[in-house]
């Protein structure tokens, strides 16, 4: 057995107890089912038609557990293979859907390098796995050849900056500490205790994955195979693979513009280097998350906000939307620490109420009786800066 296979059967990773899903369903980015449909299908996927998807590295379950759940409230029908290499964390995802009574799950043991074997597929979810590959290019290239033509992926890769402090700790425990992994995490907790408070990752406000049990302390800073990826390396490995980004939910991330005293800085540079650019000047980007799709079949996969589109909020809630917005005419955020306003109308405030994942854009504007052209001045700038932070999406789903 390999070091990361030891890794994954001692601490299977995140640390769940079946026991918890009769209490709440985790939910996140990438691999809700609105979200995919917004990022990779153009928010009007046929839902009628079996989802053929992949979760590859799916860990204890998390992503299998969002999608299935969410896939059989809505009665829509679904063939989901969940992929690992640990037998261990793949117990707990059984046990998770057991408890769940969920069905339509293939359980397969092995390596997401042969997924092409097990599809072809719909939509592929691979959260925090590839960075952890001895020859990460090989599992994006694998995973771009078991797409089904029109399919997608839901990805999530650590990024450097945003992380800093990890790496030095990683390195020196991995010369310091060999032995098995609960040897090693013992003595790297002593160690860890001992560590100026000056030292980088303690001055991080951005890392708390070693605060989560012990799964969580070894994935951050025990892992024998980590590598981050900037956005444009990012970029490259997915243009090698023959695939290219749709979209992300944390696109405001790679907008440099906020941070500038002049926006005319930026004339003359590229997007790509403008995004490698707001990188470097937040410093907070922990994890990329961001939809692909192959190379030449990019265009047109992110949902607009066309008269037939069905906007959805992240998380289905539009009355705290509305009510957050009521109390100061702009919606606040907080993201990675970061405070954010997008300015809200009062005539938009008035649409929200009809945000319910199942009218479409044509059916808000006749309750409210405006015409198209009217409805889109409103609406359009809202919907495009809310989606700009992964907070409004469209899908076909509940339709
Ligand atoms: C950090 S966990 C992420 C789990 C899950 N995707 C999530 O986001 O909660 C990484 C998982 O990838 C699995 N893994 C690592 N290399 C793999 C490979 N080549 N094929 C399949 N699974 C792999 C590990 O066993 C582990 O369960």
């Amino acid at each position: 057995m390999s070091r990361i296979e030891d890794q994954y059967d001692a601490y299977p990773y995140p640390e769940r107890d079946p026991a918890d899903e009769k209490k709440r369903l985790i939910v996140g980015s990438p691999s809700h089912p609105v979200e995919i449909d917004h990022f990779v299908f153009g928010g009007k996927r046929d839902w009628t038609k079996p989802f053929r998807a992949l979760v590859a590295g799916g860990g204890t379950g998390d992503a299998l557990m969002q999608m299935a759940q969410v896939l059989t409230n809505a009665g829509r029908p679904y063939e989901i293979t969940y992929l690992d290499l640990s037998r261990s964390a793949r117990k707990i995802a059984e046990e998770r859907a057991r408890v769940r009574g969920l069905s339509g799950i293939r359980f397969e043991t092995g390596s997401l390098l042969n997924a092409e074997a097990y599809g072809p597929f719909d939509y592929i979810d691979c959260c925090g796995v590839l960075h952890h590959l001895p020859h990460p290019q090989e599992g994006f290239n694998a995973l771009a050849r078991a797409l089904a033509p029109g399919g997608g992926i839901g990805l999530m890769v650590y990024a450097p900056y945003g992380r800093s402090g990890v790496y030095p700790l990683q390195e020196a425990f991995d010369r310091l500490l060999p032995g098995s992994p609960k040897e090693r995490l013992k003595a790297a907790r002593q160690i860890f205790g001992r560590l100026p408070e000056g030292h980088p990752f303690k001055r991080n406000p951005n890392l708390g994955d070693h605060e989560q049990g012990d799964a969580g302390f070894y994935d951050l800073l025990l892992h024998s195979q980590d590598r981050p990826y900037s956005i444009r390396e990012l970029h490259d490995t997915l243009a090698e693979a023959g695939l290219e980004v749709t979209g992300s939910p944390q696109a405001y991330a790679y907008d440099p513009t906020p941070l500038l005293p002049d926006p005319g800085l930026l004339v003359g540079i590229d997007p790509l280097t403008r995004m490698e650019i707001a990188e470097k000047l937040r410093g907070t980007i922990k994890t990329h998350v961001l939809y692909a799709a192959p190379k030449g079949q990019a265009e047109g996969r992110v949902a607009q906000p066309l008269p037939a589109a069905i906007p959805h909020f992240k998380g289905g809630n539009a009355a705290k939307v509305a009510q957050a917005v009521a109390k100061k005419g702009v919606l606040p955020l907080t993201l990675e620490g970061e405070k954010a306003e997008v300015p809200v109308s009062g005539a938009v405030v008035g649409l929200l109420r009809h945000v319910d994942g199942r009218r479409s854009l044509a059916e808000i504007a006749a309750a409210e009786r405006l015409d198209q052209l009217g409805f889109a001045a409103l609406w359009n700038g809202f919907s495009r800066d809310l989606a700009n932070y992964g907070l409004l999406y469209y899908s076909t789903l509940l339709r």
